[in-house]
């Protein structure tokens, strides 16, 4: 995988406004059993966006992200990814076409080094992973994984098992498992959750500085972190989209303020 092979043609971005979608969800519901967890939710991510999606714990946020990758089947409703209905496709039918996330709980493998996580996630999303001959291939993962630990800030921790690494540390790591390949659009779920401030002035800078063709959806209950890496913001109460707009609107709006920034979130 290389720059040019690995980096899809991106439609053209205008600031928020895009040619296309990258996900559109259309009346998602999720039920588990008779409690809505995701009761109407229907909204568009453009190409190359990034947006928060903010709201209190049981709001419904990871529910979304889980319909979102295919690891739930929404109840009802319609899921589009770049412009597909993807609504029943298995989530690495989804990952294929270039979605990925990280998880509010860390599922990476303690016991390899961060290089070896690295290089096995671009070797997973590499087309040549069956190959029997891999030298030359082999050396061009090595190289992209390099790369992707450089970009999390991870290089002096390269050959560090996975179990001995900070809770930051493993933060970061996920985030370069889920650049591997050519991701179009990420899911972050609560990636500040556990960071000192330093880390978090780390974790911002990383996510602002993503290639311009990669948008994003976090869900962060840090305020703080999440306007600052966004440029548009979902709120959500009681599995559906309470309020859509700008950092600075969702900030100002004194609905949200009663709901959210009032009941020790902020
Ligand atoms: N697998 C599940 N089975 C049953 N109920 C679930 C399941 N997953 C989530 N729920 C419920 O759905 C609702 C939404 O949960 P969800 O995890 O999506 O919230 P959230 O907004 O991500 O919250 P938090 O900020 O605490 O992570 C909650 O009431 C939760 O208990
Ligand atoms: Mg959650």
């Amino acid at each position: 995988m290389n720059a040019q092979t690995g980096t899809p043609a991106a439609p053209a971005r205008i600031g928020s406004v895009s040619t296309g979608a990258a996900l559109e969800l259309r009346g998602v519901q999720k039920m588990f059993g008779a409690l809505a967890a995701i009761a109407d939710v229907t909204m568009t991510v453009a190409s190359g966006e990034r947006r928060a999606v903010l709201g209190s714990n049981g709001a419904g946020k990871t529910t979304l992200f889980n319909c979102v990758t295919g690891d739930f089947l929404p109840t009802s409703g319609t899921i589009r990814l770049f412009g597909e209905d993807v609504t029943t496709f298995p989530a690495h039918e989804r990952v294929r076409r270039g979605l990925r996330r990280t998880y509010q709980i860390s599922l990476l493998f303690g016991g390899l080094t961060v290089a070896d996580n690295v290089y096995l996630a671009c070797r997973g999303v590499s087309r040549a992973r069956f190959s029997m001959l891999r030298p030359r291939q082999g050396d061009t993962l090595l190289s992209r994984a390099e790369e992707l630990i450089e970009a999390v800030n991870l290089t002096d921790a390269s050959s560090t098992m996975v179990a001995n690494l900070s809770y930051g540390q493993q933060r970061q790591l996920e985030i370069a498992l889920a650049l591997a390949g050519a991701p179009r659009l990420i899911l972050f779920d609560e990636p500040a959750a556990g960071l000192s401030p330093t880390e978090r002035g780390e974790l911002v800078r990383l996510l602002t500085n993503l290639p311009e063709h990669i948008g994003y959806v976090i869900i962060e209950h840090d305020m703080d972190v999440a306007l600052r890496v966004a440029e548009s913001v979902t709120m959500m109460h009681n599995g559906t989209v309470f309020k859509e707009g700008t950092p600075e609107e969702i900030e100002n709006d004194a609905e949200v303020q009663e709901l959210y920034l009032g009941d020790g979130h902020g």
